[in-house]
Formats: structure tokens, C-alpha cells, sequence
């Protein structure tokens, strides 16, 4: 059985439909504080390949919650969502993040040990780089994150290399570029409250009510002015953790991998291809840039290629046209 942390929410809630559909039981461990309960029981629900799935609600800054869990269910492998991501707020309140995020994780690493759990598949970021020094970024591109979120994935990234060398918790670290998109049979989705991501921030502006899209800076160094950046695919990505924690299975050591396309979108070709698949002219206020965004962000990918064998298929278009018939879906 495989404890997926942070299964309720976003891109946790897409992984374990493709362990459930890859043969794995799954027990799911969320807060829900930014999770949602609807979620997990769709999840719970779902009749996949006769796989089961658990739900155990719980805060990983309480280690006996986490406990709990390794004590109720024969845990094979870990793989591990919760966490805050707003950049913006990890700037605002750093100790949320480095509480919640850091401490969080050692709660859960040290709960793995004492129950004999071993492999862990982790959530981490391209915002560990920080400013690109070249593009498209590779694997051995410096790591100096430049907020707090960052920061505090960066020091999750270097606790896993001592857990390895001193007690064998071996880790695959996945780090991820901008996620899209949602399931292609539309029973979960992006659901952020509030949401900062760009995709479903356009899509809510074809809805009444919702305001003009804002789009910050067109002035930068690239094609047309706005920032570049690396689209995955949602179901891309959950495929990648099966292929990781099989890694891990098969006595793959501890290592880390982007997860991008190799391939960037601005801005306006994102939000044109918005309005080409919604068929609807959205409305659209240019402001000044925001500070801290740099101008591309693209994922040299071949490592996840050449070692895990992974094949990220789905397109930009498949990501905008999933999400929006879940946005739909979900203000019905
Ligand atoms: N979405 C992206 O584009 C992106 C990019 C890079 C990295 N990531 C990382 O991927 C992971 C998942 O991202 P997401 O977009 O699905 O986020 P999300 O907020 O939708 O999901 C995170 C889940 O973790 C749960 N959680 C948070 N703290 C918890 C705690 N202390 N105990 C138990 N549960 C807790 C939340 O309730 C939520 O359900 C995060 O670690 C994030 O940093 C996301």
C-alpha cells in the first residue's frame, strides 16, 4: 500500500488515480485545510481495478496523527504532496512555510524510520533554482531559491540526502515546473482557494463576474514580452511518481529529477490558446511585473527521460481544455 500525503489536494489527488490504475492500493493522509473532503471521497469511491483507497485525516505537524497512519495500514512506500506552495505568502509569513513544510516532512521522515518504511517520493520545485543562470535548466543548475517556499523545499531536498546516508530512506525528488491541466475523465481537478496559478486564473474570467484577467508585465526579454514557462501536463506528472516509486522498487538509488516539457509558453500564446478553446474573447488588463518572476522558467526534462522512462505526451491544449471542463464541473 502506498501513503500518498496531501492526496485531497491539487496534483496528489491526480497521482493516486494512476496508482490505483497502476495495481496499488492507496491510503491517503490530508489536513484538508487546502484539500478538499469532496475530493477524497470521490477518490474513496472510484472504482478502479478493485484498488482501495483509505482516507485518514490528519496534520503532519502532530506526529502521532502520522503515526497513526504507519501503525493502521502496511505501508510499502511514501509519496508525499502536503505542503503550502503560495510564493507570495511563504514571503509574507516564512515560519508558516518553514514550519509546516520542513518540520511537517521530518515529522514524517522520522515516522517512516520508526516504522520501517524506506522509499519516498517527494513533491519539489523548480523554485529551488531560483533565477535562472541558463535555459533550459538542467538538473545541475545551481540551486539558490529566491523566497522562502523555495527554500524551504530546498532544505526538505538536502534532510532526505542525510536520512539516506545515515538510516537508507532512499528518495526520488521530483522537481516540478508549472503543473496544468486536469483529469481527462474530468472526477478531480485544480481547486485552490485562493488560486494563483495562471491556466484556471484565465478560464475563471470567462465566467460573469469574475473580472478582467490580469496579466503582469509585457515587457520582458522574450518572444512577445511576457514570461515563459514550462506547461506539464497533470497526469503527465502522476505518471512520473509511479515510475519513480517503481524506480525505488527496483533498488534505484536516491536521486532527483525535473519534471517539465523541455518546452515554454508565454503568456499571451497561453491565454490566446485560452480563447481559442473556450471560444469565448476573455477580458484582459495588462499591469506592471510582479517582483521575483523571472523572465523563463524551462526544464531540460531528459534526466526523468533517460533514467525513469518517462514520456510526458499530453499537450498545452490538453491542459487548457481538461481544465476547463472541470471548472465548469466544479461551479455547477
Ligand atoms: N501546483 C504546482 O504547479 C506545483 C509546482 C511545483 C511544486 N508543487 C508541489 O507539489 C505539491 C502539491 O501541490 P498542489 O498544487 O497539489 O497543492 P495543494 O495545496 O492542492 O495540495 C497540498 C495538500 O496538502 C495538504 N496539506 C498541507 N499541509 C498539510 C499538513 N501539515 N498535514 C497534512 N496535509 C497537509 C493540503 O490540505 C492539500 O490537500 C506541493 O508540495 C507543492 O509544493 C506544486
Amino acid at each position: 500500500m502506498i501513503l500518498v500525503t496531501g492526496g485531497a489536494g491539487y496534483i496528489g489527488s491526480h497521482c493516486v488515480i494512476a496508482l490505483l490504475e497502476s495495481g496499488y492500493d492507496v491510503v491517503i493522509f490530508d489536513s484538508m485545510e487546502i484539500g478538499h473532503r469532496e475530493t477524497a471521497e470521490t477518490l474513496k469511491n472510484l472504482d478502479c481495478k478493485g484498488r482501495v483507497v483509505d482516507v485518514m485525516e490528519g496534520d503532519l505537524m502532530n506526529i502521532d496523527d502520522i503515526d497513526r497512519v504507519f501503525e493502521t495500514h502496511r505501508v510499502d512506500a511514501v509519496v508525499h504532496f502536503a505542503a503550502y506552495s503560495q510564493v507570495a505568502e511563504s514571503m509574507r509569513d516564512p515560519s508558516k512555510y518553514w514550519n509546516n513544510n520542513v518540520v511537517g516532512t521530518m515529522h514524517l521522515l522520522d515516522s517512516m524510520r520508526s516504522h520501517g518504511v524506506n522509499s519516498i517520493v517527494f513533491s519539489s520545485t523548480a523554485a529551488t533554482y531560483g533565477e535562472p543562470e541558463y535555459i533550459p535548466i538542467d538538473e545541475k543548475h545551481p540551486q539558490n531559491p529566491i523566497n522562502p517556499y523555495g527554500s524551504s523545499k530546498l532544505v526538505i531536498e538536502q534532510m532526505m540526502d542525510d536520512y539516506d546516508k545515515s538510516y537508507g530512506l532512499r528518495s526520488v525528488r521530483l522537481r516540478y515546473f508549472n503543473v496544468a491541466g486536469a483529469d481527462h475523465l474530468n472526477r478531480v481537478g485544480e481547486w485552490h482557494v485562493p488560486e494563483t496559478h495562471l491556466i484556471p486564473n484565465i478560464l475563471k474570467s470567462t465566467f460573469g463576474g469574475e473580472g478582467d484577467f490580469k496579466m503582469f508585465g509585457d515587457d520582458y526579454p522574450t518572444r512577445d514580452g511576457t514570461c515563459v514557462r514550462d506547461y506539464v501536463n497533470v497526469e503527465d506528472l502522476a505518471d512520473a511518481h509511479v515510475l519513480a516509486l517503481k524506480y525505488l522498487e527496483n533498488g534505484g538509488t536516491t536521486d532527483f529529477f525535473n519534471l517539465g516539457t523541455n518546452d515554454g509558453s508565454t503568456v499571451k500564446e497561453v491565454f490566446d490558446e485560452c480563447e481559442r478553446i473556450t471560444g469565448q474573447r476573455i477580458p484582459l488588463k495588462v499591469e506592471g511585473r510582479r517582483p521575483g518572476d523571472p523572465a523563463s522558467l524551462v526544464a531540460d526534462n531528459r534526466k526523468a527521460k533517460g533514467i525513469l522512462g518517462w514520456n510526458p505526451r499530453r499537450t498545452l491544449a490538453d491542459s487548457i481544455s481538461t481544465a476547463y471542463a472541470w471548472e465548469k464541473k466544479r461551479r455547477e
